[in-house]
């Protein structure tokens, strides 16, 4: 059976305060719960890794250039997070894909590297919205999906992360129904290319998942969890999540 995961993504949020409600949300949480994975900045990844220490909570980072080290300036590679003590790094995040004009290769080769640095890659796909309203949303995750992972691809490799760009903070959420919809599909593509073994692929779901709309969400087949932006900064609100996602 696949492992719920609920995975939490500050993007440029938190400091060193912040880890007091990572400290409380790694105290409470038993064994035999949904595997937890927080994504702080960077700056604060080595803090996190020793606040969770011992704890169910992982770590990771949000991103990673694709060379191991080199000339490029402000930028952090794979081996630098795994360093770190952390063990996962979001890959592709729809935030990069546009502020970083990222493409499908670069996302690929980046899920290499962090593979190559024993890390697990959280590789996020979505549509925009004008992308669901033409119709469009399959074709165009089936397409990002395929282009973004690397042959070898495996669940212990790999997580996948469908987001709805338009979803992303906004408080809007696509019907249950569209969520089965797309998460089906992506089941049958990996199984598809990756054969049997990937019905161990985690799914998570992503985009405005909040305390009042998890437990619908996890309803879903295909769905093993999710990959929560705002609702993971406060303890309180992220805890209710995982919650929802062990009773489901
Ligand atoms: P959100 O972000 O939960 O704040 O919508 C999700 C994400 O971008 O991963």
């Amino acid at each position: 059976m696949r492992r719920k995961l609920a995975a939490g993504n500050w993007k440029m949020n938190g400091d060193a305060s912040l880890l007091g409600e990572l400290a409380q949300l790694a105290g409470q949480q038993s064994d035999t719960g949904p595997e937890i994975l927080i994504c702080p900045p960077h700056t604060l990844l080595a803090h996190a890794v020793s606040v969770t220490d011992g704890s169910p909570v992982g770590i990771g980072g949000q991103d990673c250039h694709a060379a191991e080290t080199g000339a490029h300036t402000g930028d952090v590679s794979a081996p630098m997070i795994a360093a770190t003590g952390a063990q996962a790094v979001i890959v592709g995040h729809s935030e990069r894909r546009t502020d970083h004009h990222e493409t499908n290769a670069d996302v690929r080769a980046k899920v290499k590297a962090a593979w190559a640095a024993g890390l697990t890659a959280i590789l996020c796909i979505g549509e925009s919205e004008d992308e669901r309203m033409g119709d469009s949303t399959l074709e165009i995750i089936a397409d990002q999906l395929h282009a973004s992972a690397p042959d070898g691809t495996t669940g212990d490799n790999t997580v996948i992360a469908y987001e709805p760009i338009w979803a992303i903070g906004t408080g809007r959420v696509p019907t249950l129904e569209q969520i089965i919809e797309t998460h089906d599909m992506l089941r049958d593509e990996l199984v598809g290319r990756f054969g049997p073994e990937a019905m161990t692929i985690r799914l998570l779901y992503g985009g405005s998942v909040k305390p009042n709309n998890a437990a619908d969400i996890f309803t879903a087949d295909n769905v093993d969890g999710a990959l929560v932006g705002g609702a993971s900064l406060a303890a309180a609100d992220f805890q209710p999540i995982i919650d929802a996602l062990a009773a489901s």
